[in-house]
């Protein structure tokens, strides 16, 4: 990604730009768009492990057995991927893992644990660039979803990533190359539809607060445990207005947001920010930045003109109202101007708003990412 679009980009977003302006730049970037290809050794870590859900998935659930694995290896999805292909992205190009790692100096996001795993000597070499273990439809709970891989799982494979590179470097050359990699996770959205749908939509302020306590102090544990494998440097991406996407707005009678929804992102939000502080001051040598997508789709809604979008309420490709029914499948309706689209399918971002999120995120200001932004997280070598 060019440096100048990413700066304009994140003016345009602070409302600092012209309109105008800022077509021009969604146009500019959405033709530089995936096709970058970042100079070997130019990247800003030595490596990137990603965690969480669909939102960061890259294809891991293709590996998965079974007929209720949440799916995107199949068109739409994938229509503006490098030679329109499905990789398992819930996008039609890029995902916000993707536009990160490329502002990280990579190509994309680094490959799905389940592509490389088995494959001994590849699998090994790739563990030092980084792999890729979100799975679509998993939480921070082992309940939430099913034939999926929980966050404790992925910690689980990562553990053994570890061992691999352990066992290759020394333990001393893995530990250092851990402790400046970036760990990124990207989850929490699943438990909170979960609990939502379990309390058939209605939940008391207690249990509101009962959950989400409990939800941040399982993140916390799994943080814990990164950091016991040898992880330093967390990049940790909140929750969305997930009530605000098409498929909580198809619930809605009058197709408004859902407050519930929100409201415990939120909640959730805030109890990662004072969970993250609190493990930074516990754990030597923790460092982290949480990077609010969620800041980031609010600005969005609220000045969709200003950064190019003409839609910040329907699906791009899916059924039904909002074209929030049902999934981005081979059948579905798809808009012709995709970039102006905020969503791709029901619940997820498209590839023009990923790369505004990842912008925002990687190098804006303390409102779209802090204590500090992924950027100065990345260039921190106190290691
Ligand atoms: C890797 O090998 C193990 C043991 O042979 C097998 O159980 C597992 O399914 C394989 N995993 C993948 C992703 O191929
Ligand atoms: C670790 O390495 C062993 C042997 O080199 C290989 O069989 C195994 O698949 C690798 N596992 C992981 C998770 O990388
Ligand atoms: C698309 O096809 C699938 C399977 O054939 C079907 O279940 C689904 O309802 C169809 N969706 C639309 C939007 O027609
Ligand atoms: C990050 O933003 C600052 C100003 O906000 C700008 O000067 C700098 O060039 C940007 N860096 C990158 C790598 O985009």
């Amino acid at each position: 990604m060019a440096t100048v679009p990413v700066v304009l980009v994140l003016h345009v977003l602070l409302g600092a730009a012209a309109a105008a302006c800022a077509v021009a730049v969604d146009a500019a970037a959405a033709a530089a768009g995936s096709s970058k290809v970042a100079a070997a050794g130019s990247s800003k870590v030595p490596a990137i492990y990603v965690f969480g859900d669909s939102t960061a998935d890259v294809g891991n659930n293709n590996y998965l057995p079974g007929g209720g694995v949440p799916r995107a290896n199949f068109p739409h999805n994938g229509v503006d991927f490098p030679t329109s292909r499905p990789t398992g992205r819930f996008s039609n190009g890029y995902n916000g893992v993707d536009f990160l790692a490329v502002n990280m100096g990579f190509k994309r996001s680094p490959p799905p644990f389940l592509a490389v795993a088995n494959k001994t000597n590849k699998q090994v070499f790739r563990g030092l660039l980084g792999v890729n273990f979100a799975s679509a439809g998993s939480g921070i709970l082992d309940t939430t979803g099913s034939s999926i891989i929980p966050l404790s799982k992925q910690v689980e494979q990562f553990a053994a990533v570890q061992r691999n590179i352990s066992s290759r470097v020394g333990t001393g050359a893995a530990g250092t190359l851990l402790s400046r990699s970036l760990f990124l996770v990207s989850t929490g959205g699943n438990d909170l539809f979960a609990f939502f749908s379990r309390k058939n939509s209605t939940p008391s302020d207690a249990d509101k607060r009962r959950f989400v306590a409990n939800l941040v102090a399982l993140y916390q544990n799994h943080v814990k445990a990164l950091y016991v494998l040898g992880a330093r440097k967390f990049a940790v991406i909140d929750v969305p207005p997930i009530g605000c996407c098409p498929y909580p707005r198809s619930l809605h009678p009058l197709g408004a947001c859902i407050d519930v929804l929100n409201e415990l992102a939120r909640g959730f939000n805030r109890g990662v920010k004072d969970a993250m502080h609190g493990l930074s001051l516990s754990f030597q040598g923790l460092r982290y930045s949480v990077g609010s997508s969620h800041a980031v789709v609010q600005s969005i809604m609220k000045h969709p003109q200003r950064l190019g979008f003409k839609d910040v309420t329907t699906a791009c490709c899916g059924s039904g109202r909002f074209n929030g029914e049902s999934g981005c499948t081979p059948n579905a309706t798809l808009c012709d101007n995709r970039h102006q689209y905020l969503f791709w399918d029901l619940l997820h971002p498209t590839h023009a708003t990923s790369k505004i999120a990842a912008a925002a995120i990687y190098n804006g200001s303390l409102h779209f990412a802090a204590p500090i932004n992924f950027r100065q997280l990345v260039e921190d070598d106190r290691y």
